[in-house]
């Protein structure tokens, strides 16, 4: 049965569709199939992240309103095998979406038989959020290292599991996961951003993994080409990782701790 994650925030802009966007290549490339839905009507972005907006014929919500069958709507990846993307709606009303709407598009992705369903959701407690929340059976919680956008994903934490399906059916509770990002190193020793660790024990929900801060994710943003995909970079080795983890595999944290300068670097700081 297709494991469905929702990628959510409390704080607007900390890197969702971005997290989103590499974890569902990252699946992909692992051999799994992989459906990734835009939940942000009216502002959609995923489609431009994956480089795949000219090809948006039919949307999300075409879908959950029996405008279009899910096949019509799912536009295949141009970067990996095995990854199709549901765009949102550019025009669309975010009250145009019920329950019963995402009900619709979830139960046919899952018959399609999909591994993963990774829902890109907006930020915050609105409807839409708790639609993407609802039918969750994990969430990646995004969060930068800064006061207000960890108290925001505290906020978060306590609705995930009042608006699960999950809970209203007794079922074992939403998996929780934590995903920092935009993490400065330098600024978390000179006391100018929040460390891993108190994060961690102010949230109290487990580790996925730690993105650094880092310019090709504007530029990956801008070429339409998920971030993950740049070799080499320390933040696609992060989202690596996170794949990774997300499978189970153990690998260590990275990306904690600054960078150790060579030897020329140092001598001319
Ligand atoms: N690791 C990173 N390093 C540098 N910039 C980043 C990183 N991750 C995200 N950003 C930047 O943060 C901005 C917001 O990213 P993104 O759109 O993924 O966030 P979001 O949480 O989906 O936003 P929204 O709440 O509006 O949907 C983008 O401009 C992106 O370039
Ligand atoms: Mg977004």
């Amino acid at each position: 049965m297709g494991r469905v994650i929702v990628v959510t925030s409390g704080k607007g802009g900390v890197g969702k569709t971005t997290t989103s966007a590499s974890i569902s290549v990252g699946l992909a490339l692992k051999g799994y199939t992989v459906a990734v839905i835009d939940f942000d009507v009216g502002l959609r972005n995923l489609d431009l992240m994956m480089g795949c907006e000219k090809n948006i014929v039919h949307d999300f919500l075409n879908v959950a309103k029996n405008q279009a069958s899910i096949t019509q709507a799912l536009i295949a990846d141009k970067w990996v095998k095995n990854l199709y993307i549901l765009a949102s709606s550019q025009t669309g009303n975010k009250d145009d979406l019920t329950t019963q709407g995402v009900s619709k598009v979830i139960d046919a992705l899952k018959k399609a038989g999909f591994d993963f369903i990774i829902c890109d959701s907006p930020a915050g407690i609105e409807k839409g959020a708790k639609l993407a929340l609802h039918y969750a059976d994990e969430a990646i919680v995004i969060t930068n290292p800064e006061i207000t956008s960890v108290r925001d994903a505290d906020r978060i934490l306590g609705v995930i599991q009042d608006t699960s399906k999950r809970s209203k059916e007794n079922k074992s509770p939403v998996l929780e996961h934590l995903v920092l990002t935009r993490y400065q190193p330098t600024k978390v020793k000179n006391g100018e951003m929040l460390a891993v660790d108190k994060i961690v024990t102010m949230l109290d929900i487990p580790l996925l993994g730690v993105v650094p801060e880092a310019e090709q994710v504007l530029s990956a943003i801008n070429s339409g080409r998920p971030v993950i995909l740049d070799k080499g970079t320390d933040v696609s080795e992060a989202y690596k990782d996170i794949v990774a983890r997300l499978l189970g595999e153990d690998c260590q944290q990275r990306f904690l701790t600054e960078p150790k300068k060579g030897f020329f670097s140092r001598i001319f700081k």
